[in-house]
């Protein structure tokens, strides 16, 4: 019997609230509820908690139906789920998540009301994306019990939740909170509140780099996203990547990381992306991104240049974009770790489950020679001067070793 099953058939699992009924805030809502809590769900939009729990319960009549999920949990789940309009009707949990939307403002009220109407011990997790937890937990009453949740989308089948220490937030509640998300069947990962936290700051260089690539007019998107793929062991190229997630969404997020860095050159936006977002060429929702895509969906672009990739793969780096990325983004996790931001099995666990790296870029540092990427960035940083490809300290320092 796992984790998952004692929960289930505890009468005892703690009340779980949860804040904002929308995208992540109803999945949220049916992980914790799969895992046996009763869980209240606040929107203060009319009606909207409602319709959110009536949504996971025709979803998960379908799947019923289809014998993807027991008969049992398609009625139990949403059961266990109580729609409300106001936290006031909230009654004591062990842990409140607030899912309401990227606002510092908007999220700071809720996570007050929530310490000022919850007990002093309860857990106040933001799921916040590009906040920093500890301007969320200022003026919070008890701020050392509020920390970050960020879940990933759909939230369901996302394995992966970072839990996010700010600067007043305790241990203890680290621990209790990254057991209880261990018990949901998830996997947890730690990290300071760093911009972006792990997965969306190491993957940054992942889009950017490509990006920078076909700027430079060494090869056209195709080509680059064949060889990340074939040539990388990457499921999706950088571009085929970002037309799924919105041009927009991914330069939001990137844009995000370079304000909160101080406009850090190895963050800055790209005028091709930038580009693309003005000419309302946002990816696939909207029928145009880097590539064109049919009414159907189908993807239309041009065939990727073999000849080009074999000669540009394993040639200098300068002209390399497989190493050129891969250099980048180990660069990015051994800062991180260097900075005791998290912890290096936690960066290679995160980019694996929340990004779907082929590996962790520390392991894969350590295979390709942590020197040899110093020595590469080396390269890049005098032939494209201005701090994008400055080394991190830790692949000379043989901390990582
Ligand atoms: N969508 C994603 O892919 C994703 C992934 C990870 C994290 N996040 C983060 O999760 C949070 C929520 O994102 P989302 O995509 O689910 O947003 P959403 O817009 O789908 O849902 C937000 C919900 O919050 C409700 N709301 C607004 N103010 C409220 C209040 N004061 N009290 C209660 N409910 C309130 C809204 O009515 C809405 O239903 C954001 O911080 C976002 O950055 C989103």
């Amino acid at each position: 019997m796992d984790a998952r099953d004692t929960e289930s058939t505890s009468p005892a699992a703690p009340r779980v609230a949860v804040v904002g009924a929308g995208t992540m805030g109803a999945g949220i809502a049916q992980v914790a509820a799969g895992a046996g809590h009763e869980v209240s769900l606040v929107d203060v939009a009319p009606g909207a908690a409602a319709r959110a729990v009536d949504r996971l319960r025709a979803a998960l009549a379908r799947l019923a139906a289809e014998g993807r999920v027991p008969e049992a949990d398609a009625t139990a789940i949403p059961d266990r789920i109580r729609p409300t309009a106001s936290m006031a009707d909230v009654p004591e949990c062990t842990l409140v998540v607030e899912a309401v939307p990227e606002d510092l403002p908007l999220k700071r009220s809720v996570l007050t009301e929530a310490a000022e109407r919850q007990p002093a011990t309860t857990i106040l997790a933001t799921n916040t994306s590009s906040l920093d937890v500890s301007a969320l937990a200022e003026a919070v009453p008890g701020p050392e019990r509020v920390l970050g949740l960020h879940f990933f989308n759909p939230a369901p089948r996302m394995r992966l939740v970072e839990v996010v220490s700010g600067r007043d937030t305790s241990a203890a509640y680290v621990m209790h909170v990254s057991a209880l998300v261990r018990s949901w069947g998830k996997t947890p990962v730690h990290c300071a509140s760093t911009p972006g936290f792990i997965v969306n700051r190491v993957a940054r260089p992942f889009y950017g780099e490509a990006q920078r690539v076909v700027q430079e007019g060494l090869a056209d998107p195709a080509t680059v996203d064949w060889i990340l793929r074939e040539r990388g062991g990457f499921p999706m190229g950088p571009f085929e990547l970002t037309d799924l997630i919105g041009q927009d969404v991914n330069l939001a997020v990137g844009t995000s990381v370079w304000e909160r860095t101080g406009r850090d050159e190895r963050y800055a936006p790209t005028t091709f992306q930038r580009r693309l977002v003005a000419a309302g060429r946002l990816g696939r929702k909207s029928g145009a991104g880097v590539y064109r895509y049919a009414a159907d969906g189908t993807i239309e672009r041009e065939e990727p240049d073999l000849l080009l990739a074999a000669r540009l793969v394993g040639g200098p780096v300068e002209r390399d974009p497989l190493a050129r990325t891969l250099a980048l983004l180990v660069n990015e996790a051994v800062d991180l770790v260097h900075r005791a931001e998290a912890s290096a099995a936690d960066v290679d666990l995160a980019m694996q489950l929340g990004a779907s790296h082929p590996r962790g870029p520390i392991s894969w540092g350590r295979q390709i020679g942590l020197d040899v990427v110093a020595e590469q960035l080396r390269r890049l940083d005098a032939a494209f001067p201005g701090g994008r490809y400055r080394p991190s300290p830790a692949l000379s320092d043989g901390s990582l070793a």
